[in-house]
């Protein structure tokens, strides 16, 4: 495959709002080190910690109106976007030639150390250059082989953050076959990845969700949808669930967690990776220790968590809804639609 020498690309040039993101036609194309392999970007798709990157939005420690990335600064310029799906390009010193051409998920999470089980410390896209580009450098141990996924491209690229992030929750929380499961924010990628993978475990899945989005996300698999601005909504979820909830898989805190903590069962589980409600909170923590439950932070995955999901994405056991697609140079009309938040499922960028 011939390789260019420069790139269109959409670069975040520092914290801040649509015009922080410019389109550039002239970024040099990243040549691939040792154990790297250079990827052809197919597709990508949008998350919400592209917007919260660019807003600065995740504070630091005592400072949470502080800007700052999910790890703290962010170096700039950098191509956001972490989820990348493409074809091998270009392989670095110590990667075999037969690599090349072949159609790869790429695994974005840079890992502290070479255990399974290491928690990831950065992100591509935000510590490192991300799939934003007509090309990206990765590890070649995380470039996963998609040849024989069913999958097409642009469903393969609505995996890697919001299913890594969804199968890192429920794994961290165990959930088990017929347990009765809530998940908030079900309509947005990580929430419906949660309903789906949930449902696909065998457990029963409540989501809570805006009314208007109902029908899509009960499509996904839920058994139960619930109105998220429900006046009623803990009274709902104990007609629902009267021997209390086995799990809460919940991106969207504020609120919420204070309202529905008490009706977890005896042991049950609180995972929360998301904060889309409001990121600090008060609740009774008389509510959490005489009942043993348990509040556990999720961040992305690990690469056991993310060896599962290859493993569905080359079954094709599930097949992520696309609510949207664009073309890169369009990545702001892309942003556009992920906020104004009308969308149920992963909105795409073609590059
Ligand atoms: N920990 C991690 O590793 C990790 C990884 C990825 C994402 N995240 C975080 O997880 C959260 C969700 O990310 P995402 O990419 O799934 O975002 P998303 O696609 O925008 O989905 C968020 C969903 O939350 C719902 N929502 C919006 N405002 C809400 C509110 N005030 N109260 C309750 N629900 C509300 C919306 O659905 P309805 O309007 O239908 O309710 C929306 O679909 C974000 O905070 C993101 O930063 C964390």
């Amino acid at each position: 495959m011939r390789v260019d020498e420069v790139m269109t690309a959409a670069v975040l040039v520092g914290h801040g709002e649509l015009d922080a993101l410019r389109i550039r036609h002239d970024v040099p194309v990243p040549r691939p080190g040792s154990g790297e392999l250079l990827v052809r970007v197919r597709a990508a798709a949008v998350n919400n910690t592209d917007i919260w990157t660019r807003h600065g939005a995740y504070g630091l420690p005592g400072q949470p109106d502080a800007l700052a990335g999910w790890r703290g600064a962010v170096s700039f310029p950098r191509i956001q976007g972490g989820d990348i799906v493409g074809t091998i390009a270009a392989v670095g010193s110590e990667v075999t030639g037969d690599r090349m051409g072949r159609r790869v998920l790429v695994d974005p999470a840079l890992y502290r150390d070479e255990s399974p089980q290491a928690p990831p410390v950065g992100l591509l896209g935000s510590e490192a250059d991300g799939g934003f580009a007509q090309y990206v450098v990765v590890q070649a141990a995380q470039a996963h082989d998609m040849t024989d996924s069913p999958l097409s491209d642009e469903e393969l690229a609505c995996l890697p953050v919001a299913y890594g992030t969804a199968m890192g929750m429920l794994e961290r929380v165990g959930l088990r076959d017929r347990e009765t499961v809530l998940v908030t924010g079900a309509s947005g990628g990580v929430g419906l990845a949660l309903v789906q993978l949930a449902a696909a475990r065998g457990a029963t899945v409540l989501a809570l969700t805006s009314r208007a989005k109902a029908d899509q996300v009960s499509a996904a698999g839920a058994a139960h949808v619930l109105a998220r601005d429900d006046n009623d909504l803990a009274a709902r979820v104990r007609s629902l669930s009267p021997a209390g909830l086995a799990v809460v898989a919940d991106v969207a805190g504020g609120p919420v967690l204070e309202q529905l903590l008490p009706l977890l069962a005896d042991d049950g589980r609180w995972v929360i990776a998301g904060a889309v409600a409001g990121p600090v909170v008060s609740f009774d923590l008389r509510r959490l220790y005489s009942h043993n439950r348990r509040l556990i932070g999720s961040s992305m995955h690990t690469r056991e968590h993310f060896a599962e999901l290859v493993e569905i994405a080359r079954t094709g056991l599930i097949r992520p809804r696309i609510a949207g697609r664009h073309p890169l140079t369009e990545m702001h009309q892309a942003q556009r639609q992920f906020l104004e938040g009308q969308h149920v499922g992963k909105i795409l960028v073609r590059c």
